[in-house]
């Protein structure tokens, strides 16, 4: 199945062996399962996100069960340039050489676009295209002009990047884009020894459908996505995985993995053909 596809036929196990690790997002969901993951191998990691007693809170649960670790927490709102500068003003003070960036941090908004929110419009570009890409763009400038270590770049995309989806337009946007950017730079980045990885995960259950949720309660028509769901530790898992692999793309789960394929091999004008009449069906619901 075309869906996962690797730059390297050979796997790399010293990538995440004493590997210096950035994840953003950690407070909650994936992000904080990718440090749970991680700990027991990395030497440090740098958890961001804006919550910081969360933050604490499971630095102070790592470092009691993997006491050779060394946690950094940095609270920040990564969609602001003031957010990001302390990101790596913290890496910088805390003497560290990152050789894994976790790009998780991510927002949605379930609804109609004609009804949405600017800011939380604004907040998904800024959060799941601006700060991903300007943290990439750091990330990689400094493995070009560093030592050539291994590195490596983990993006969290989405299933959502396969397709337009009405009600969820935006986001799904924002997650075309990220995969878009991780695969170009997974050819770009390979001579600086950086392996790039776009995470696509069906959904989640996370802290994700409480935010993406729109105040008045209102939800998107998320039929069909329980036959799709897979714990986060299993997300992340084969996530960790298929890095070590080589992989490019990476959805976790074979019904992920299928409904991939299906999106990607379909005619799009057949894609807005369904697409069309679910949103029909779920109006008059
Ligand atoms: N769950 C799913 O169904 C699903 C499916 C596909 C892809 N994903 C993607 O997976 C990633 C992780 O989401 P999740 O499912 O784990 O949801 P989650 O539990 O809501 O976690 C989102 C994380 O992003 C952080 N974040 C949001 N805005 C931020 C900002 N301005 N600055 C810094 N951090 C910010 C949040 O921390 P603070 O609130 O503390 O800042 C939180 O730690 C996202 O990119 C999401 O799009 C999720």
């Amino acid at each position: 199945m075309g869906t996962t596809n690797s730059n390297s036929s050979v796997g790399n196990t010293a990538l995440l062996s004493g590997c210096h690790a950035i994840i953003t997002g950690a407070s909650s969901g994936l992000g904080a399962e990718f440090a749970r993951q991680l700990a027991p191998r990395a030497a440090s990691l740098v958890l961001a996100a804006r919550n910081g007693e969360l933050l604490e809170a499971l630095a102070t649960r790592l470092r009691d069960s993997h006491p050779a670790l060394r946690v950094v927490v940095i609270a920040c709102d990564l969609a602001t340039a003031d957010g990001r500068a302390a990101l790596w003003n913290t890496v910088d003070d805390s003497g560290l050489d990152p050789t894994l960036l976790v790009n998780n941090a991510g927002l949605g908004d379930y609804g109609e676009f004609v009804e949405a929110d600017s800011t939380r419009l604004r907040a998904q570009i800024d959060v799941n295209v601006m700060a991903l890409t300007l943290l990439a763009h750091e990330y990689a400038r400094r493995a070009h002009n560093g030592k050539a270590y291994p590195r490596a770049m983990i993006n969290i995309s989405s299933l959502a990047a396969s397709l337009p989806i009405p009600d969820l337009a935006v986001y799904a946007a924002t997650k075309a884009y990220v995969t878009s950017l991780s695969e170009a730079l997974a050819i770009e980045l390979r001579p600086d020894n950086v392996r790039v990885l776009a995470v696509c995960p069906g959904p989640t259950p996370t802290n994700f459908s409480k935010t993406a949720r729109r105040e008045d309660g209102r939800d998107t028509d998320r039929s069909g996505q329980d036959w799709l769901r897979i714990p986060s530790q299993e997300v992340v898992a084969t996530s960790l995985a298929a890095l070590e692999h080589g992989s490019v793309r990476h959805f976790p789960g074979w019904k992920v993995r299928l409904a991939a394929f299906i999106f990607e091999s379909m005619p799009r004008f057949i894609t807005r053909c369904v697409l069309q009449l679910r949103r029909q069906k779920s109006i008059q619901k």
